[in-house]
């Protein structure tokens, strides 16, 4: 089992769109920091809360490790690792305990725009790039459509243009990435938005108390947002 603690850590994304929201709602809950000079770690202040700047990738795993107490990340990120995770027979370790009101996209799978899109049959024998090979790979099997995974950690949308694949399974948000590659989307596979994450099991220490409060403090603070 973990040390016990006496401090919280949350975990968000260092660079990228959930950066700035996600401090943002943290400091309207009331929490501030100390900077630190490579800020990879800032100390709480206000409450023992600190943070943790790390690439959205990582923060599933650093719940599940308890290396962290909370996370805001992407669902596509969380249910991607939740599946992997099974795929191995491994046991569920974090879960999604709020969703955030921002961050919002959609899993999709996308095809050359010259493609006549009729339905999942078309997919069989097909190659599809995507950096969510776990849930893809569910989201196919369901169907019982035989296609083949290609994973790719990014530029998944150059794919079908470089011959490395037929068509894509990646996030949409605006639209314009397919639209600039001539690709177009046919099927979601799942709506997310950036969701506070945290352990299946709470902490028996004096993090407990902490979470609990946190967790009232978003309730209100998300409420008033929407
Ligand atoms: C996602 C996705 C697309 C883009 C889609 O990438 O992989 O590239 O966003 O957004 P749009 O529909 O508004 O064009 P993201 O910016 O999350 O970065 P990454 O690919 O480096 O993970
Ligand atoms: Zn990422
Ligand atoms: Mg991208």
């Amino acid at each position: 089992n973990a040390p016990a603690r006496d401090r919280l850590r949350i975990a968000i994304q260092k660079n990228g769109r959930l950066a700035e929201p996600a401090r943002s709602l943290l400091t309207a809950c009331g929490l501030s920091w100390r900077q630190s000079r490579d800020k990879l770690f800032c100390y709480g202040e206000s409450l023992p809360v600190d943070l943790l700047l790390v690439r959205d990738d990582d923060i599933p795993g650093l719940i599940a490790d308890g290396v962290c107490d909370f996370g805001i990340v992407g669902r596509n990120e969380l249910d991607e690792q939740g599946a992997a995770r099974r795929r191995i027979g491994l046991p569920d370790a974090y879960q999604a305990l709020r969703g955030l009101n921002f961050g919002q996209c959609r899993l999709m799978l996308a095809v050359p725009d010259e493609w006549e899109w009729t339905g999942v049959e078309q997919l069989a024998g097909k190659r599809i790039a995507t950096s969510y090979p776990a849930i893809l790979a569910d989201w196919l099997a369901a169907r019982g459509v035989d296609a083949q995974v290609v994973e790719l950690s990014g530029s998944v949308e150059i794919a079908p243009r470089l011959g490395t694949a037929d068509l894509i399974c990646d996030l949409v948000s605006s639209g314009a990435t397919l639209a600039a590659n001539q690709l177009k989307p046919v099927e979601t596979l799942l709506e997310s938005e950036a969701v506070l994450a945290g352990p299946v099991k709470t902490p028996d220490d004096a993090r407990a108390g902490l979470m609990a409060m946190l967790l009232r403090r978003l309730d209100g603070v998300v409420k008033v947002q929407d």
